[in-house]
């Protein structure tokens, strides 16, 4: 059944509303300076509609994952991300308090008027968030006369209070929860990829680990007519398929992973044909090998060859779905077949959809997000929605 949205939250003049956004943004480790601000821009269309329709506005999310030692944690309150938020919204946003929640919370929340924004300290600060505790979320839910989830790249998370809890609570005190404009677009987004894809559907993987996207890659296989798979995953299927990968670390349990899926090698599933490898004690010493890879070597990114099958397969599709990239992107010298990926896509006539986390990263990077349909905000969370799992969050939201 449909969801409720906050156009289905009536008048929200003089209301003040709890939102649960995403701003887990990646952060550069020493200064704490945000590194991409893309889940933050995503919440912004639901802020100001709600701003412009007479709402003042709590905002919370998680940031990171803190250990419990404020000496470590220090980089992960919600300062950097309130400035940020600010200068996007343009108006003056203040932290509620030092705590999540507690009585100078509740005194800023009093004290708020229409068009105000404050923003909850990280949430994950408290311990009772992860635990889904019952009265740390009947506190926040107090706060709010209607709640809005806008969280997609954590609505996967289903033991988080912020994202069930809560809105249980305000549900219980008989106050309306709804989707926000981002989750809305996710939703309809990936629920048309998956049911009715213009086809045919091609898929293309890449990232380390097999064994994390066991589930996803067999999801996709039901639903797509091709997938190619890059990246650093891609040498566990050669290694497996008996090619020698030379000094490539692929460990015994993803190859293990990926023994279910040799089947489809050759049919369903194209892997490279040949590599960019790099020395592993001097990266700067690179080689492209077609088949084996020498000792010492290791396998950094897909090769020339692999880069013009894969562009003429994406040329071919009417849908394409990425997750992964299929190189060390991050390294300038071993990002050419993921930039060529992308320009594949951007370039091609197809549906293009991104799944967000370091492939929106990468997009972005290259500057192909806006050439794109989609690119989600959500990374574990666009696995798991493709995969088909319920959200526990979701199923707290009013239908229509
Ligand atoms: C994410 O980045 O995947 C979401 O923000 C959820 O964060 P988590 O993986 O720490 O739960
Ligand atoms: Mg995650």
């Amino acid at each position: 059944m449909a969801k409720k949205t906050i156009a289905d939250l009536g008048d929200l003049t003089g209301k003040r509303v709890l939102i649960r956004v995403d701003f887990n943004a990646p952060l550069d480790k020493m200064s704490g300076e945000i590194k991409n601000d893309r889940r933050i821009r995503g919440a912004i269309p639901t802020l100001k509609a709600l701003l412009t329709a007479g709402a003042s506005v709590i905002c919370m999310s998680h940031l990171g994952r803190p250990s419990g030692d404020p000496a470590k944690d220090k980089l992960l309150t919600m300062d950097k991300v309130l400035e940020r938020l600010a200068d996007l919204l343009d108006r003056p946003v203040t932290k509620a308090g030092s705590t999540v929640v507690g009585p100078d919370v509740t005194a800023a929340v009093a004290a708020m008027k229409p068009g105000d924004v404050v923003m909850l300290e990280n949430v994950r600060f408290d311990p009772r968030e992860q635990k889904n505790d019952p009265a740390f979320a009947a506190a926040i839910a107090a706060l709010g006369d209607a709640y809005v989830n806008d969280a997609f790249g954590t609505c996967h998370n289903d033991g988080d209070a912020s994202m069930v809890a809560v809105p249980a609570a305000l549900k219980a005190a008989g106050k309306p929860r709804a989707v926000g404009l981002l989750v809305e677009k996710e939703l309809v987004i990936i629920d048309g990829l998956m049911t009715t894809p213009k086809e045919p559907v091609l898929a293309v993987m890449g990232g380390a680990k097999v064994s994390d996207k066991i589930a996803f890659i067999h999801a996709l296989l039901k639903k797509v007519d091709h997938l190619l798979i890059g990246g650093k995953m891609a040498y566990t299927f050669r290694k497996a398929l008996g090619v020698d990968v030379g000094s490539t670390r692929v460990a015994d349990e993803e190859l293990a992973a990926a023994q279910p899926l040799l089947e489809y090698v050759g049919t369903k599933i194209t892997l490279p044909v040949d590599c960019l490898a790099a020395k592993s004690d001097n990266l700067a010493t690179t080689q492209f090998f077609d088949r084996d890879i020498d000792a010492g070597f290791e396998g950094v990114d897909i090769g020339p060859k692999t880069l013009a099958l894969f562009a003429e397969k994406i040329k071919a599709a009417a849908t394409v779905i990425w997750n992964g990239p299929v190189g060390w992107f991050e390294k300038p010298l071993f990002s050419k077949g993921t930039q060529g990926v992308a320009e594949a896509m951007a370039g091609s006539g197809a549906v293009t959809v991104v799944g967000g986390g370091e492939t929106a990263e990468a997009v972005e990077q290259f500057g192909y997000d806006t050439k794109m349909t989609h690119v989600s905000t959500g990374g574990g969370a666009f696995l798991a929605y493709v995969e088909g799992k319920k959200f526990q969050s979701l199923a707290q939201i009013d239908d229509k």
